[in-house]
């Protein structure tokens, strides 16, 4: 039996940020005088910053010069920076915490592995940061989910082959790139959506300590 490790996205299933990255989109979706719906923001979860931008744009038909592209991004970075400025433990999703103590009972490698240039400051500021074993974010990589690049980055630096892996993501692009990294993908949100995922659930009350026994074994 080899060691398993945990890789964990950040935004939607650690942390309830995933409401705020919607919101600063729409609200820029508005003001560039189109609508920008809970649905269409499912392509955008697990997507970089850079890329949301290119396709609320393709959204709302809107071409625009760089310099246009630019202040919109550090407008929506800094709404979104407003809402995360009052984030505290409680704003850890429910069950999680649960799980991670669980894990770093029986001492398995967990990883941050999240396409967020915020994803430090916010796991600091829900006091998980020390929690974690590695950390790689959107500052470490250069390819975007659905690339596996962040999660190979991440078994790497917990020394864990890609095979005994096991990612927790709420995005379709999140759970494709564990797909292709040869992971165990475990979706957290709706079974729908989240189809490719080998295993689904609403969210981490759902997960019984038996359920990780089995995964950690297996
Ligand atoms: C991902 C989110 O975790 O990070 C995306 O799911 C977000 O919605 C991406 O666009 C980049 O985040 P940030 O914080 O660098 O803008
Ligand atoms: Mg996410």
């Amino acid at each position: 039996m080899s060691k398993k490790g945990i890789i964990f996205d950040l935004d939607g299933v650690i942390v309830n940020t995933a409401g705020f990255h919607y919101l600063a989109w729409k609200h820029l979706a508005n003001d560039l005088g189109f609508d920008f719906t809970e649905e269409q923001n499912e392509d955008f979860k697990g997507v970089s910053r850079v890329r949301s931008l290119e396709l609320l744009l393709e959204i709302g038909g809107k071409t625009a010069t760089q310099e246009e592209k630019d202040k919109w991004l550090e407008s929506k970075n800094e709404e979104y920076l407003s809402y995360i400025d009052g984030m505290s433990e409680e704003d850890i999703l429910p069950g999680v915490k649960k799980v991670l103590d669980y894990l770093k009972k029986k001492n398995v490698p967990i990883a941050l592995g999240s396409a967020s240039k915020n994803a430090v400051p916010i796991l600091k500021r829900v006091n998980l940061y020390p929690v974690f074993d590695a950390t790689v974010d959107g500052t470490d990589v250069s390819k975007a989910k659905p690339d596996p690049e962040v999660f190979l980055i991440g078994a790497k630096e917990l020394g864990i082959d890609a095979a005994d892996t096991i990612v927790f993501e709420d995005s379709i692009a999140g759970v494709q790139a564990a797909n292709i990294a040869g992971m165990v993908s475990i979706g957290i949100g709706d079974a729908e959506v989240l189809h490719e995922a080998d295993y689904v659930f609403n969210d981490f009350t759902e997960i019984e300590t038996q359920f990780l026994d089995q995964l950690l074994k297996n």
